[in-house]
């Protein structure tokens, strides 16, 4: 029930710091069920969804408690239980993951169906093919993913799609499995070398993370370890788009400018200047942006996850953008929200056509995803008055401290709550046991 308030045309300026990437972190977790001892995880980005997912841990039988802010400690040698079925696995996507890491340890999973952001048809079948491959028998019964195997054997798997889940899912249940797994045409995304390089720090033996052939050789056992989670390549490049449509000067801190590629080529066609560091990128920008075309990609390519943002910037540059979805079927949703600012946006199946130079004013819209809820920030930080974004639930799921962030670059935002007064961030609010 909480609301944003932000009054717009505020240039931003400063530093920001990026927290630990949201869809590492997911696939981190869960990883940890393998472990024989305690486990450590550092830059934890303290958000909804690893609330949720600390949730889904403690509910089999792991203790997890936090020893900072951003650092918790998970021991997963109570883990009795291979039934993971509460609301805090159903209502996110990245449970998923539990079924690939319950199936390594105990040979069978039952895990719910996931929720998570909802942009059209999100199929399993490539996690299933997997599983199946590795010996597993698998159903789906009344809305329960079903994984039991006798015995888990190393194959060679061949994606159809590029699929994030299913290389992570393939990976954790393929680190046990008797001999060799291949996994090809794998997705390259760093939060899978992140979780990759998490597995080979407890003990197993994956190599190729982060090209598109994963070779993984099984291993008996894993030990426990301390692991700092990467900087988040999707906050990051909100926190860039936000300065760029601002007309701001920001220096976006603790990141690996690597990552950013698709994006700070595509800021600088739109006329921003891009300054690289080790850890940081400033972007600057005059406010005069020309307009430019994205194709979404898996990584390397144009990240579907900055694919909302992207359209909200380009509805202030001069010029017309077009947007081509390759990855979600349905990830346009948010384009009538966007509307309400004035922005100018036509739809074709999976084609957006932007037409700039949209002279936005603010309005009240509802984040209907968590990046569409970032897309309406950006709008409405560009806009001429007040806006109004409904369903913050959705943004808090992936960004941390959104409105501390910005209003340290100058933003106007505020936090209210149902009756309008001004808000705790419940995202600060500590759940340290
Ligand atoms: C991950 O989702 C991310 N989520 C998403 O981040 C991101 O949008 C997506 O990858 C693409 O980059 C997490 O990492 C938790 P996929 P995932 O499997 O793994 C098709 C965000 O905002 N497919 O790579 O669910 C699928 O339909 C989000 O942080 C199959 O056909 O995505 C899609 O077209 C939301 N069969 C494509 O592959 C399968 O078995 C890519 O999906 C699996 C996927």
């Amino acid at each position: 029930m909480e609301r944003f308030l932000i009054n717009g045309q505020k240039p931003l300026s400063g530093e920001v710091y990026i927290s630990g990437a949201k869809n590492a972190a997911v696939a981190v977790i869960p990883a940890v069920v393998m472990a024989s001892d305690v486990c450590v995880i550092d830059n934890l980005p303290n958000i909804e969804d690893i609330r949720s997912l600390k949730d889904a841990m403690e509910n089999i039988g792991a203790k997890c408690e936090y020893l900072s802010e951003h650092s918790l400690s998970i021991n997963p040698t109570a883990i009795k239980s291979y039934i993971a079925t509460t609301d805090s696995v159903r209502n996110m996507r990245a449970s998923y993951y539990l079924v690939g890491a319950l199936l390594g340890r105990f040979k069978k999973a039952e895990v719910a169906l996931p929720g998570g952001c909802n942009f059209g048809n999100r199929p399993i079948d490539q996690h299933l093919k997997g599983f199946k491959a590795l010996g597993a028998k698998v159903s789906i019964e009344n809305g329960i993913i079903k994984a039991y195997a006798d015995e888990l054997k190393g194959a060679s798997i061949y994606l159809d799609v590029v699929s994030v889940g299913a290389t992570v899912n393939i990976m954790l249940a393929a680190v046990f499995a008797e001999g060799i797994t291949t996994i090809e045409n794998a997705a390259k995304e760093p939060h899978i070398v992140d979780c990759a390089n998490f597995l080979n720090m407890m003990g197993a033996n994956i190599k190729g993370a982060g090209t598109d052939v994963i070779r993984i050789i099984g291993v008996e056992k894993l030990n426990g370890a301390r692991y700092t989670i990467i900087p988040d390549q999707i906050e990051a490049g909100t926190y860039m788009i936000a300065s760029a449509v601002t007309g701001g000067d920001v220096v976006v801190r603790n990141i690996i400018p690597k990552h950013m590629d698709p994006l700070s080529a595509k800021l600088s066609e739109m006329n921003c200047e891009i300054i690289e560091g080790d850890d940081y990128i400033r972007v600057k920008s005059n406010g005069n942006l020309i307009s430019t075309n994205i194709k979404t990609r898996a990584y390397p390519g144009f990240p579907t996850d900055l694919q909302p943002q992207m359209t909200a910037l380009l509805s202030v540059a001069e010029g017309t953008g077009v947007i081509t979805e390759n990855i979600w079927e349905n990830r346009f949703q948010y384009i009538d929200e966007l509307k309400r600012f004035g922005c100018n946006v036509t739809v074709e199946g999976r084609v957006a056509v932007v037409e700039g130079g949209a002279k936005i004013t603010g309005a009240t819209a509802k984040a209907t995803d968590l990046r569409a809820g970032a897309a309406l920030i950006i709008c409405a930080l560009a806009a001429k008055g007040q806006t109004i974004i409904e369903n913050t639930r959705f943004i808090d799921r992936g960004y941390e401290c959104i409105e501390h962030k910005l209003r340290n670059l100058g933003a106007d935002i505020t936090r209210v709550d149902k009756n309008g007064k001004i808000s705790e961030n419940t995202v600060l609010i500590q759940k340290v046991n």
